[in-house]
């Protein structure tokens, strides 16, 4: 198949291309190497894939709507995954613009060329940051969710709604995933993870808020690429349709949640990185940060009726994947 996937120097677009490429697929990667975290990281995953030979990276921003046209026509996409965006909660509250640029604009220029020129299906990253204030768990893809906490999480659910728009317009079949705090090697340095290894390593204090009474439903990468090659197979339609589903009644347009439904304590989470890196954590607890959400549970029933499969590695054996990376790398 042919793929195009925006975010391949990314943690999530980088892992999934090298899935993709391992199995025999053409990829093309699209990505503007934005100096949010260390861009070395982001060359360093590129490294990785620039060695295969059906592989090749476009760097640009989707905000250019000609550069992306000028690859995507001439590619011909059969299969789009649109990972790249300006993630982070935390960010959102200091560069809003950030948030707009790449993800709605972004995102709008990526709808665009899917109307021109159809994929057989255009799969979508979301975030469970979408749920927002809810408190009924677990977080299921027909609950309401029109209450976000943090401006990350209202362009994300923007870009759902843009999203069925086109779908229903235009016919473009769309998989909107909504994951749940992904985690494992060559991860995000501004995620909890990297930068408790760091500071644990460096013997300083981590900065633990909520008053480590957060709970989060951890997703090891792996597991959340098995979901989306799965998806990738599992085409919005009626044809499709499962109890329970999101799929749209006007179009071909489905939510689904990307998370194996088995929440973990914040300071479990801690526990399990002590016992990797084999030292104990010096801990400053804070109180929540703007934005944040104290529990994020995800129902992965959906996901599991469409595909069979439902993520769950340990965060022990995750975490402990990740300190080996980390390791290797520092
Ligand atoms: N990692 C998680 O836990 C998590 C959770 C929920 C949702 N998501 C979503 O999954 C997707 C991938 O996340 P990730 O963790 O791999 O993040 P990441 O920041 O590592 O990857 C995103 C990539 O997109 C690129 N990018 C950003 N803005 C761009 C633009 N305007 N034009 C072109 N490229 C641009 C960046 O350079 C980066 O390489 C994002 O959409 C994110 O919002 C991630």
């Amino acid at each position: 198949m042919r793929y195009l996937i925006t975010g391949t120097a990314g943690f999530i677009g980088f892992h999934l291309a090298r899935r993709l490429l391992d199995a025999g697929h053409a990829v093309t990667g699209i990505d503007n190497f934005s100096d949010y975290y260390d861009v070395g990281l982001k060359e360093a995953r590129n490294a990785l894939l620039e060695p295969y030979d059906a592989f090749s990276i476009h760097r640009l921003a989707l905000e250019d709507k000609a550069g992306l046209d000028a690859v995507w026509n001439a590619l011909q996409p059969e299969i789009v995954v649109h990972l790249a965006a300006q993630a982070g909660v935390r960010y959102s509250i200091t560069h809003p613009d950030s948030y707009v640029s790449s993800n709605l604009v972004g995102t709008f220029n990526v709808l665009e060329a899917a109307r021109r020129c159809k994929p057989q299906h255009l799969l979508v990253a979301s975030t469970s940051s979408a749920y927002g204030a809810n408190t009924k768990m677990p977080f299921r893809e027909n609950d309401r969710a029109v209450h976000p906490m943090s401006l990350y999480a209202a362009t994300k659910g923007a870009t759902e709604l843009m999203g069925h728009s086109y779908a229903h317009l235009y016919g473009v079949p769309m998989t909107f995933f909504r994951f749940f705090t992904v985690y494992g090697p060559w991860g995000r340095p501004d995620m909890a993870l990297f930068k408790f290894a760091e500071a644990m390593l460096a013997g300083q204090p981590i900065d633990i808020f909520g008053q480590g009474q957060m709970s989060r439903d951890f997703t090891f990468i792996d597991d959340l690429i098995e979901a989306i090659v799965r998806l990738a197979d599992v085409v919005p339609g009626e044809a499709n349709r499962v109890a329970d589903d999101s799929l749209s009644p006007v179009a071909p347009y489905r939510l689904v949640n990307i998370g194996g439904g088995a929440p973990v304590a914040l300071m479990d989470y801690v526990g399990a990185l002590e016992k990797a890196l084999g030292r104990t954590a010096i801990k400053n607890f804070l109180p929540m940060q703007a934005g944040d959400v104290p529990h994020t549970s995800a129902s992965a029933e959906l996901l599991e009726r469409l595909t069979g499969y439902r993520p769950s590695t340990p965060v022990e054996a995750g975490v402990s994947a990740f300190v080996d990376w980390y390791r290797g790398q520092h």
